[in-house]
């Protein structure tokens, strides 16, 4: 019995699931697609887990009309995907791909014939290669007009059909493993570009909601951004000024530009100290204050614990090298990285209360709360939570998979949304990642999130047959009693 009676769920409460283009679709160079930098890079030996991509990935692009029956049979009230840029604008900039908009035009449409609400992704990071080899990608201005003409052909043909829209998936991951980790395309290592292509991409996404505002006003416009809140170690001084450095560093560096369309002052001050922020004209700042989100996107694994670096504290490191603990929500995923501006402001630790999941991810479903409330509290716009989930080497045993383990984590941490709401956060809805099995980015396709299993391994597509595993008649469930159970 909880103490505390909860509010339900609004009654229009989009429950959904996600997913990406390059990790679902295959068809990689089919109805002339052109090649995008994840192409690229997972085709390149050593990039990824046994040379594993998105080549067939889960063969979506084939597989359209029953992925989206199995979303109807299960009640999904919202569906979110992204579009592959380069299969509507093959080399990013020029002429429009008919075959490749047609696909998303079918997409749009079963998904409306069956009652389930589109939630269209524009960008989740898969980068027309043409646009990375003409201009250096985000490091160029020139790709911000490129991604505004894309935007516009999209907004034009989904105006009257898509209502949610999401700009960029997960900018803080992309930008800080591809320029600054250098295991994800274009595999950069350099804090200073990383700073300068991240600020590109923050014009991108304000030119695209301004051009959205004059082309779609009746749509919603958002962009993703992975939220963790920070623990202080301990309660010590040292420990909480270092959570507040973390904080900064790793929220509020992307979400105040967002929603207040200002860099946070005192990281601004310390990379200018150290010479590697970000230049922003006046031109800039005038449009990053003009574009104002409509919701915010939120995708939830989880937060980070830190400690103080001032006492010269031993650093915990939690990288271990190997693709498989690959997390990209750590704030310090590797220890060799010497010039880390953090370094002198919070070292990330592991929690000492909390489990982790085969990959080495922490589970926190409070940190879910605190996290929505915090977001709410300081920017005070609707929330849609884009992405949360478990991943796991779900074993597929006499036709089935029981994966009761996700079911756990997803009740759990659709408990503390719910608690959430009833402190007062204003939700649009909640998509789970993901909904079918599919390509983990750079682990292969052993790590699975999705309601529905995928008959296919590392070595290569078998039969792609779909078998919802036990955790999809549980979310049907839930969605059919609007999470009344929870
Ligand atoms: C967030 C990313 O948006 C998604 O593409 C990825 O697969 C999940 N995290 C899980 O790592």
């Amino acid at each position: 019995m909880y103490y505390q009676k909860l509010d339900d769920f609004p009654k229009n409460f989009l429950w959904g699931a996600a997913s990406a283009a390059y990790q679902i679709e295959g068809a990689y160079n089919e109805d002339g697609k052109g090649p995008s930098i994840w192409d690229t890079y997972a085709h390149t030996e050593g990039n990824t887990y046994k040379g594993t991509n998105g080549d067939v990935a889960i063969d979506h692009y084939h597989h359209l009309e029953e992925d989206v029956g199995l979303m109807a049979k299960m009640g999904l009230k919202a569906y979110r995907f992204s579009v592959a840029w380069s299969r509507v604008i093959p080399d990013g900039e020029g002429e429009v791909n008919q075959a490749g908009l047609d696909f998303y035009i079918r997409l749009v449409k079963l998904l409306k014939e069956n009652q389930i609400e589109p939630v269209l992704t524009l960008y989740h990071w898969d980068l027309p290669q043409a646009l990375q080899d003409k201009y250096l990608g985000w490091e160029s201005r020139k790709t911000v007009a490129a991604f505004a003409k894309y935007c516009r052909v999209l907004f034009e043909t989904f105006k009257d059909d898509v209502k949610y829209w999401v700009t960029f998936n997960e900018q803080n991951v992309f930008t800080g493993l591809g320029y600054r980790w250098g295991n994800h395309p274009p595999k950069v290592t350099d804090i200073k570009r990383m700073y300068a292509a991240n600020h590109i991409v923050n014009l991108a996404n304000a030119t695209a909601i301004n051009l959205f505002h004059e082309m779609v006003p009746k749509g919603l416009i958002g962009p993703s951004f992975g939220y963790g809140p920070v623990y202080p170690l301990t309660g010590d001084p040292n420990d909480v000024l270092a959570s507040v450095n973390a904080d900064d560093f790793n929220n509020n560096w992307w979400l105040d530009v967002y929603c207040r369309g200002e860099y946070p002052y005192f990281m601004m001050k310390r990379l200018q100290a150290m010479g590697i922020a970000p230049e922003v004209t006046a031109a800039d700042q005038k449009l990053l204050k003009s574009a104002k989100p409509d919701f915010l996107g939120i995708n939830y694994y989880h937060g980070g614990t830190v400690q103080t670096n001032r006492l010269q504290k031993k650093v915990a490191a939690d990288d271990k090298k190997d693709f498989s603990s690959t997390d990209p929500y750590l704030m310090q995923p590797k220890e060799d990285q010497a010039q880390s501006p953090e370094i002198p402001m919070f070292n990330s630790v592991s929690s000492p209360y909390l489990e982790k999941t085969e990959w080495g991810w922490e589970i926190d479903p409070i940190g879910f709360r605190v996290a929505l409330r915090q977001v709410y509290e300081k920017y005070r716009l609707p929330i849609f939570v884009t992405e949360n989930g478990l991943g796991a080497a779900d074993q597929l045993v006499d036709g089935q998979v029981n994966d009761d383990y996700r079911i756990k984590y997803l009740a759990d941490h659709v408990l503390t949304m719910k608690e959430a709401i009833t402190d007062g956060v204003e939700m649009i809805g909640y998509c789970a990642w993901s909904f079918s099995d599919l390509l983990s980015w750079l682990n292969g396709y052993r790590k699975r999130y999705g309601f529905v299993y995928v008959d296919r391994d590392d070595d290569g597509p078998k039969e792609l047959k779909r078998i919802p595993k036990a955790s999809y008649y549980w979310y049907q469930k839930l969605i059919a009693d609007n999470g009344a159970d929870v």
